[in-house]
């Protein structure tokens, strides 16, 4: 019997050792494209994807997610053995309802879609800017009703930028910068999101670059840019604001002692995608698998008027705007085990695995 414990004992200790990471926790911040269901849960949004068809290959119900499945953060959780993080709101809802006593110990998703690194990206929808994600966050730390040691221990995933690129191109509203000063400004946020979330104790900090922006199918909505093609003047921007990303992770040892940061090649990955489809699955890279108008991406997936492809997951694009969840796996591998060129100075597992002091 004892011999029994014994070797029970020991089979446990392996599958611990060989499974568990010493990350229990994921702090989410970002736009549609790690957005939860936040939006569903804040009325005056007008950004929502919390009907159908959205969810149904995956949840088999609208989430409020942006696409047809799980997301990067989703993927990263099941890879990591921990349960997928619930929308800030959400938790809030149940905090102050009575039918949760704390906040979630595996994790909160503040992602609102639509959201930009600038205050005033699609403010008028209603979406919350990355700074008020931020504050949601600092509240709960500043009341301790997020453990500091568990903070430490965490991954924080950054990932904004794409809505305020794109409505760089917008008809209406001209910005008053230039494409350099306006990438610039966007960078200064970051870096003032960067320097904050690792004063409330943030130390695995992943940034993940946007992906081409300038190949969504809804640029077919912005005069000027080809329909044949990706948009090269959007993907210009884009590539630029992603550089700056990586050198704020190159100078984030420096900056903040006992900090790792690790950037994320997500243009680099989907590129790969479009360049091979067939070696990765996909059947169409172009258009959306759901969607109306001139490459799908005119009407938004279960609005008025809008179809759907039979088969999803060989679409690199789900809607207008967002990858499908295949798309969104493949992407989560590469940065979970990737080499260098996906994911740098170190990959995810990487990161989960080590021990900070
Ligand atoms: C609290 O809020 C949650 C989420 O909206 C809901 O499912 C639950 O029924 C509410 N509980 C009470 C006691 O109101
Ligand atoms: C709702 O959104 C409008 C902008 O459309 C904003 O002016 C207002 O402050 C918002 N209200 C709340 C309660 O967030
Ligand atoms: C991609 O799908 C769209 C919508 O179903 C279709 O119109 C288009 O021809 C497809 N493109 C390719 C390359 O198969
Ligand atoms: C995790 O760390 C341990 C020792 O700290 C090491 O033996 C193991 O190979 C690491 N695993 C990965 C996936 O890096």
């Amino acid at each position: 019997m004892e011999r029994m414990l014994l070797l029970i004992s020991l089979l446990l200790g392996f599958f611990v050792s060989a499974f568990s990471y010493n990350v229990p926790a994921i702090f989410t911040f970002g736009d549609s494209i790690f957005d939860a269901g936040n939006n569903h849960y804040n009325k005056n949004c007008t950004a929502q994807a919390d009907f159908p068809p959205y969810g149904s290959s995956f949840f088999h119900r609208p989430t409020g997610r942006f696409t047809n499945g799980r997301t990067v953060p989703d993927f990263i959780s099941q890879f990591m053995g921990i349960d997928l993080q619930k929308p800030y709101l959400e938790a809030q809802i149940e905090v102050v309802n009575g039918s949760q006593k704390a906040y979630p110990s595996n994790g909160i998703n503040f992602a609102s879609a639509g959201s930009g690194v600038l205050r005033q990206t699609n403010k008028d929808l209603g979406v919350t800017p990355i700074q008020d994600q931020l504050l949601q966050f600092k509240t709960l730390v500043e009341k301790n009703q997020i453990d500091k040691r568990l903070v430490q221990q965490s991954f924080f995933f950054f990932e904004s930028g794409s809505n305020d690129v794109f409505n760089y191109f917008l008809p209406f509203d001209t910005p008053t910068l230039n494409p350099e000063a306006y990438v610039q400004a966007m960078l200064t946020e970051v870096g003032h999101f960067i320097e904050q979330i690792y004063q409330l104790g943030a130390r695995r900090i992943a940034i993940f670059s946007l992906g081409p922006v300038g190949c969504v199918p809804a640029r077919s909505n912005l005069p000027g840019a080809p329909v044949d093609r990706c948009f090269g003047k959007m993907n210009k921007m884009v590539k630029n604001y992603n550089m700056g990303l990586e050198s704020l992770i190159k100078d984030l040892p420096i900056k903040y002692p006992g900090a790792v940061g690790v950037y994320g090649a997500v243009y680099d990955i989907v590129q790969l995608f479009r360049a091979i489809p067939s070696r990765y699955g996909f059947t169409n890279v172009t258009s959306a698998c759901c969607g109306d108008g001139t490459l799908g991406g005119i009407v938004q997936c279960g609005r008025d008027g809008y179809k759907m492809c039979s088969n999803p997951n060989e679409f690199l694009f789900w809607d207008y705007f967002h990858p499908s969840e295949h798309t969104y796996k493949l992407i989560s591998k590469a940065l979970w085990g990737g080499r260098q060129s996906r994911i740098r100075p170190a990959n995810l597992k990487f990161l989960a695995n080590i021990t900070l002091d």
